[in-house]
This record gives C-alpha cells, sequence and structure tokens, in this order.
C-alpha cells in the first residue's frame, strides 16, 4: 500500500527568517496523518527548516545536488554536504533545472547514482512540454526520459525513489493538467517501471503529480487511482494553501 506523499518545492523563494515564521505557523495547523509531508528548501534555508521541523515527521529535502563528490565546481553542493545534515530527500531534474541550468537525462542519471550511494531519496522529475504534447509525443518524451534517468540503477534502489510527473506547460502557468490526464500520465509511468523492473517495483514506487497544484484542484487529483501524491511549487508557500492541500 503506497502511502500519499506531498512535498512542497519552494524554488528560490523565501529567506531563512521567512522559512523559520512559516514552519511555525505550519507547525501549529499539522496533526500527523495517512499523508506523508515535506518542503524542498533553497540550499540555506535546510539547517533552519529540520530543526523547526525536527520530530513532526515533516521532512525536509534539498532541490538540486551535484553528481560528483566534490571538486572544484563553484557554487554547486554535494550529497556528502546533504547527509551531513540528515537531508533524506532531493528533487532531481526538476524542468527548470533542465531549462536554464542545462540538466540533461544524462547529468539527471549521474546525480542518481550518487543518491544512492549517499542514501539520499531522489524526487526525479519528468514531463513534457506543451509543443510535445501537441505533437502527440507526451508518452514517448516521458519514458526516454525515465529510461535516461534510471540507467543502470538497480531495482532495489528504484523501488524506493519517488517520481514527479509534471508536464512543463501546467508548472507556474495556473493550468493543471486535468486530473484524467495526469492519472493516465502516472499510471504510464508505472508501466514503464514495471516493464523495466518488475511488477514489485512499479507497486512501491511513489508518482506524484505536480504543475499547478492548488487547495481547489487537490483532492480531485489525489483521489485519482494511479497518483500518489503531489509536488507543489506556487501553494506550498503559505502555510494554509499547504494544510488545505494536505487534508485534500
Ligand atoms: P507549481 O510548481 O505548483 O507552482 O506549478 C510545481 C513545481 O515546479 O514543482
Amino acid at each position: 500500500m503506497r502511502k500519499p506523499f506531498i512535498m512542497g518545492n519552494w524554488k528560490m523563494f523565501k529567506t531563512t527568517k521567512e522559512a523559520v515564521s512559516f514552519a511555525k505557523e505550519f507547525k501549529s495547523l499539522y496533526h500527523k496523518s495517512d499523508v506523508k509531508v515535506g518542503i524542498c528548501a533553497p540550499f540555506t534555508q535546510l539547517a533552519a527548516l529540520s530543526d523547526e521541523f525536527y520530530g513532526t515527521g515533516i521532512v525536509v529535502g534539498a532541490q538540486n545536488m551535484h553528481f560528483e563528490e566534490s571538486g572544484a565546481f563553484t557554487g554547486e553542493i554535494s550529497a556528502d554536504m546533504l547527509n551531513e545534515m540528515d537531508i533524506e530527500y532531493c528533487i532531481i531534474g526538476h524542468s527548470e533545472r533542465r531549462q536554464y541550468f542545462n540538466e540533461t537525462d544524462d547529468t539527471v542519471n549521474k546525480k542518481l547514482h550518487t543518491a544512492f550511494k549517499h542514501n539520499i531519496i531522489p524526487i526525479l522529475c519528468v514531463g513534457e512540454v506543451l509543443a510535445q504534447r501537441e505533437a502527440g509525443q507526451e508518452f514517448n518524451v516521458v519514458k526516454s526520459q525515465l529510461k535516461g534517468a534510471l540507467l543502470n540503477l538497480s531495482a532495489e534502489f528504484v523501488s524506493k525513489i519517488v517520481i514527479a510527473y509534471e508536464p512543463v506547460w501546467a508548472i507556474g502557468t495556473g493550468k493543471t493538467a486535468t486530473p484524467e490526464q495526469a492519472n493516465e500520465m502516472c499510471g504510464y509511468i508505472r508501466t514503464v517501471i514495471e516493464e523495466l523492473y518488475g511488477d514489485d517495483v512499479s507497486e512501491n514506487v511513489i508518482i506524484q503529480y505536480g504543475g499547478s497544484v492548488k487547495p481547489g484542484n487537490a483532492t480531485e487529483l489525489m483521489n485519482m487511482e494511479e497518483i500518489d501524491g503531489a509536488l507543489v511549487g506556487g501553494a506550498s508557500l503559505k502555510p494554509a494553501d499547504f494544510m488545505q492541500i494536505i487534508n485534500f
């Protein structure tokens, strides 16, 4: 039985002071439930958020990491650095990283291998751009992203990862995929995982939908059979909105 998992993605928003104030308000509203909850925050907010959420069950994740163990990579953060802070999760291959920072399926694959070595659970993002959907290529695109990202990774590891289907045309645009479109692709992702790794793995892997998830549409998305959770950008920035999504 897969436990619903809703993760916030703060992107490049909030100072540490703002993050702490969010955490205090969010904790006051939060009650443990069957839904797993977390926030992926900018690097400089991770320590403060981990402290604030300690003992609550709310998890904290990073939004990126480098695939090399260490080295002359100015401005980058390594898996070891995340391990030292007990950060368990990291978004990998978000479409904004692919679009603005030249991430490719190959760098995403290298990052997943590094995450595996360091016991970091990746939230692997895949999704097509509008032109690809309009050309009827969305399934091919997502399959090839998955195959590229997961190259030479073990079934044991893949059964623990989180996959987020984020159609690029729905991110930050206010345009949500319909629950049927989101469900169809999440189901397709599960069949690709089954082809690559078999039943046991595909039944365990958590598949989230992301792209303009908000209080008003969370219920219908989360009630879809194949959708196990959500990766929430804009609507995770306000405690009350994020709480409403969690209580879908
Ligand atoms: P959004 O972002 O909810 O603001 O569309 C989602 C994401 O990029 O993960």
